[in-house]
């Protein structure tokens, strides 16, 4: 695993979405996966800029979500599907053919998980993985104790993820399971970078980073991921 530490939050997301560029300079068709949430927000916002600005083709790139929230419909704001949209999708004009998300309203949530495994199989792997860290080291929903070896699969959310969760959305929502890639995933990912920004991450990321590696602090696991990144604003950083 290496680490790198920005001196703020827009240096760390103008380095992260340079990965991103490095990526598509190589492999146009790369399959990439990022989580929502307020971690990537600046990088997708500098991301699409850049391909704006022409520094890679970005028309031809497939895309995964990370996870969803059981039960939260698409168009909802706050959910994962309506991040996407509205900071990739839209901004990049991408069609659906292009990316596959998770449907959190589906009545058949092991086929969603078949579906999504099969999709990336098809793909041929995922390229670049861009994740958060949640309060209790949680890695898309990896929760605390989640398999170490999961592929898609359905979680149920710790007492914290729930009302963290609540900053995404303008009303009160039940959040009490999700869908998500699992750690084998990650673990067959080219290469993960998780991103952590703000002084609220800091305690978190020491564990992770500093701390025994136990799927009790799920994201400890990049301890062992060669192709891991952590890439840090100074902040996040500060108690390591
Ligand atoms: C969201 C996701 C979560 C978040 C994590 C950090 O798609 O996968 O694991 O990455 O909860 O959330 P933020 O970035 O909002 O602090």
């Amino acid at each position: 695993m290496e680490t790198r530490i920005f001196e703020n939050s827009a240096r760390l997301a103008d380095a992260v979405s340079d990965e991103i560029i490095q990526l598509l300079k190589v492999k146009p068709d790369a399959l990439l996966c990022m989580a929502s949430g307020h971690s990537p927000k600046m990088t997708s916002e500098f991301f699409t800029d850049k391909i704006r600005q022409g520094k890679a083709d970005g028309s031809s790139f497939y895309f995964v979500g990370l996870d969803e929230w059981v039960g939260i419909p698409p168009q909802t704001p706050g959910s994962c599907h309506s991040d996407f949209q509205e900071r990739l999708f839209t901004p990049l004009a991408m069609k659906s053919d292009r990316y596959h998300l998770f449907d959190g309203l589906s009545a058949d949530l092991p086929g969603e998980c078949k579906k999504m495994d099969d999709y990336i199989d098809a793909r041929g792997g995922i390229d670049l993985m861009i994740v958060g860290i949640g309060m209790n080291g949680h890695i898309g929903f990896n929760e605390p104790g989640c398999d170490p070896h999961a592929r898609a699969h359905v979680a149920e959310l710790e007492e914290i993820t729930a009302s963290v969760g609540q900053k995404y959305f303008q009303t009160a929502m039940r959040l009490d399971k999700g869908i998500t890639l699992g750690f084998g995933h990650l673990r067959a990912t080219r290469k993960v970078i998780l991103i952590a920004s703000g002084a609220s991450k800091a305690d978190i990321v020491r564990k992770a980073m500093k701390g025994p590696v136990t799927i009790d602090v799920p994201a400890s696991v990049m301890q062992e991921l060669p192709q891991g990144m952590m890439m840090l604003d100074a902040e996040a950083a500060g108690k390591l």
